[in-house]
C-alpha cells in the first residue's frame, strides 16, 4: 500500500510521522520503502543519523526523481512517501500515485485553510484517476484540555467533504522532537509512556490488517495471557 503523508504548510509533522510509522511497521514485520521527495531531505537526514548511530533496523529511504512514481508499486511491503509544497511537481505525482493520503494538521485556523487548499490540489492532481482515501488528523495538539483549538480544528476537518478525520490525535510532546534529532522512533526512546501509547494507537488504526494488531486486541479483551513485549 502506498501511503503519502503530505500537506501544504510546512512543519506539520510529515517527516516525523513517516519516520516513526516506517520504524513501527518494521517492528510489525513489514518491509518498508520510504520516499523522501522534499528538497530539505529531513527524512533522509534522520535515517542517516540512525544509520550512523548504529540503531537497528535502518530505515530504507529513497530520494525521488521526476517520473519515478511508477517505481512505487514495485515494493513488496509498505510504501511511505514524505512530500511537501517545496516540490509541487513531485507532490502532484505522489498524490496521483497514492492509495491513501494522510494529512497531519496542526491545530490552527491557518492550517485548516491550508488543508482546504491542499484538498483542491489533490483533486487537480488525481484528475480522472481513482481518488485515494483522504485521512486527516490533528498533530501537535495541545496537552492542556482547556485549549480548544484542537477541538475546533477537528470540527473543521470533520466537516470537509470526502475526507475522513482519524479519531486519534498526536499531542505536542518533546519526544517527537527528540525522535527526529536522535534518529530513533518514539517507542524506542521511551517505554509505555502516554506519547508511545498514543503513537501506537494511531499506527494500529492506520494499519488494522496487520496480524499482530489482532493479538493486541485480544490482549485488551483478556483473551490471551501473552504479554506483547514489542515496546517494553
Ligand atoms: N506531535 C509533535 N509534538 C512535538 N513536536 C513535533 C510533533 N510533530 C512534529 N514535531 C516537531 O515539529 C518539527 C516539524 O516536524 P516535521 O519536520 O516532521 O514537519 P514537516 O511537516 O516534515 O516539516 P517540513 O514541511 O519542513 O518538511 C520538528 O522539530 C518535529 O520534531
Ligand atoms: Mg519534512
Amino acid at each position: 500500500m502506498i501511503t503519502v503523508v503530505a500537506n501544504l504548510k510546512g512543519g506539520s509533522g510529515k517527516s516525523t510521522v513517516v519516520f516513526n510509522l516506517g520504524l513501527w511497521l518494521q517492528t510489525r514485520g513489514q518491509p518498508v520503502a520510504a520516499y523522501d521527495l522534499d528538497p530539505q531531505q529531513t527524512l533522509s537526514d534522520v535515517a542517516e543519523v540512525r544509520r550512523e548511530e548504529g540503531y537497528a533496523p535502518p530505515l530504507q529511504v529513497y530520494t525521488g526523481q521526476m517520473g519515478m512514481m511508477d517505481q512505487l508499486r514495485i515494493h513488496p511491503g509498505q510504501v511511505l512517501v514524505d512530500v511537501g509544497a517545496a516540490n509541487m511537481d513531485a507532490m502532484k505525482q505522489a498524490l496521483a500515485a497514492a492509495d491513501r493520503i494522510v494529512i497531519p494538521v496542526p491545530p490552527s485556523q491557518p492550517d485548516v485553510w491550508a488543508t482546504q487548499r491542499f484538498l483542491h490540489i489533490v483533486q487537480e492532481a488525481v484528475a480522472d484517476g481513482p481518488m485515494p482515501q483522504l485521512l486527516t488528523f490533528v498533530n501537535r495538539a495541545d496537552t492542556h484540555h482547556a485549549v480548544r483549538e484542537s477541538d475546533e480544528t477537528e470540527q473543521a476537518l470533520d466537516a470537509m467533504p470526502g475526507v475522513t478525520l482519524l479519531p486519534h490525535r498526536l499531542h505536542s510532546r518533546t519526544i517527537y522532537r527528540r525522535s527526529l534529532s536522535e534518529g530513533q522512533a518514539v517507542f524506542e526512546l521511551s517505554g509505555r509512556s502516554k506519547a508511545v501509547e498514543e503513537f501506537i494507537t494511531f499506527a494500529e488504526y492506520l494499519y488494522p490488517e496487520l496480524p499482530q494488531n489482532r493479538k493486541r486486541e485480544n490482549l485488551k479483551q483478556g483473551k490471551v495471557n501473552e504479554i506483547d513485549t514489542a515496546y517494553s
